[in-house]
């Protein structure tokens, strides 16, 4: 049997007709950017997040960096965040002249460690971003507490989870700010780049939507520089069919990962940690493993796609030299970095396929 670790086209067949029609109405408006298609996504993406304002911009990489600047977030200043995540979290704090202050993971959830961040603060601390890694919510309430103490703001880094719960809020709404990628692997995908950033905030939000189009708040008068960063109409036009279909995808997701850890339970691998309260929206399925890249390959012998989700924590790739790191700085994620490994994933697969690729990690694991 063959299992790809990913895969899209399945589900283009089943929204073809809908989404053709949609990239249509958008050439028959000519609405090219943002555009009608876009403010109504931004409208229904803010209900379904349960916050007040979506400002939908053209990544998640910029939707972070939008959040970290509309809350003032500049030259001289620290962030907080996990060294266990896609680089463009670290990216974006760069991108504001900030400096990222790595606190380590919890190597039973793999997300950044509540007890390990009051250390880290220092006086030049301007916000704490968590991560919600691979669809599975940061254990939030410990982070919002200690922010609130010491008015620091939080940002979501939710690129990996649109539709998760944290005790049973929905992620998104628990911070100032939350930032979310559709880049097209994601749960929510557009057909090309997109973003969007949810907040409860007024203040926040108009200062985001200038900043997404060049700093202006009347056309043509800019008071401060911005960018270009808005969502393309064709992206508002598809986000929004798919939108609908997300909560049927997630619970699909939730099902393959249900089967997939019933299978692995004697295997010689460890999961993840997900607190029963909670509700991931498991964009993607991870196990750790000792010799991860020999078990790639013999899974890749049996027709069992794979990927590595990362395969080096951002304080010791190369862009990040500069910040002194070194290995053992932040062991808990260097070791989930060493041993991750991305099992197939999404919605469409069948539960056969699920079945067949636990069954050959597990053989080619051993048993506890
Ligand atoms: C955790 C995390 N943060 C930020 C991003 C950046 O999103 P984008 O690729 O849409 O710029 C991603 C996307 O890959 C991500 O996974």
């Amino acid at each position: 049997m063959d299992v790809p670790q990913f895969d899209l086209t399945a589900q283009y067949a089943t929204l073809r007709d809908e989404i053709l029609a949609a990239l249509d109405r958008v050439c028959r408006n000519a609405s090219f950017v943002l555009g009608d298609e876009v403010a109504q996504f931004e409208r229904e993406f803010a209900a379904y997040c349960e916050a007040k304002h979506c400002i939908a911009v053209n990544s998640g990489t910029s939707a972070v960096h939008l959040s970290l600047l509309a809350l003032g977030v500049g030259p001289g200043d620290e962030v907080i965040t996990t060294p266990n995540t896609f680089i463009a979290t670290a990216e974006a704090i760069s991108y504001t002249g900030a400096r990222p202050v790595f606190v380590d993971i919890d190597p039973a959830t793999a997300n950044i460690d509540p007890r390990r961040i009051e250390p880290a603060l220092t006086s030049r601390t301007k916000a704490i971003v968590p991560v919600h890694l691979y669809g599975r919510p940061a254990d939030l309430d410990p982070i919002l507490a200690l922010a609130a103490r010491q008015k620091i703001p939080l940002v979501e880094d939710a690129c990996q989870a649109h539709g998760a719960r944290y005790r049973g809020r929905r992620v998104g709404s628990l911070g100032a700010v939350a930032a979310f990628s559709f880049y097209p692997s994601k749960n929510l995908g557009a057909y090309g780049e997109g973003g969007a950033l949810t907040t409860h905030d007024d203040a926040v939000a108009e200062r985001a939507r200038a900043l997404r189009v060049h700093g202006e708040r009347r056309r043509y008068f800019h008071d401060q520089i911005g960018f270009n960063y808005r969502m393309d109409g064709f992206q508002g036009a598809v986000l929004r069919i798919k939108l609908r279909h997300l909560d049927a995808w997630t619970a699909r997701r939730r099902e393959l990962v249900r089967r997939y850890r019933e299978r692995l339970a004697g295997a010689r691998v460890t999961l993840p940690h997900d607190d029963a309260r909670d509700e991931a929206a498991d964009y993607l399925f991870v196990a750790y493993v000792d010799d991860r890249d020999a078990v790639r390959a013999a899974l890749a012998a049996r027709g069992v796609g794979t990927a590595v989700h990362y395969p080096l924590p951002v304080h010791l790739q190369q862009a990040y030299a500069g910040l002194g790191h070194a290995r053992g700085s932040f062991p808990h994620s260097e070791r989930a970095c060493d041993r991750v490994l991305s099992m197939p994933l999404f919605p469409e697969m069948t539960t056969e396929q699920a079945e067949y690729a636990a069954d050959v990690l597990a053989e080619i694991a051993g048993a506890r």
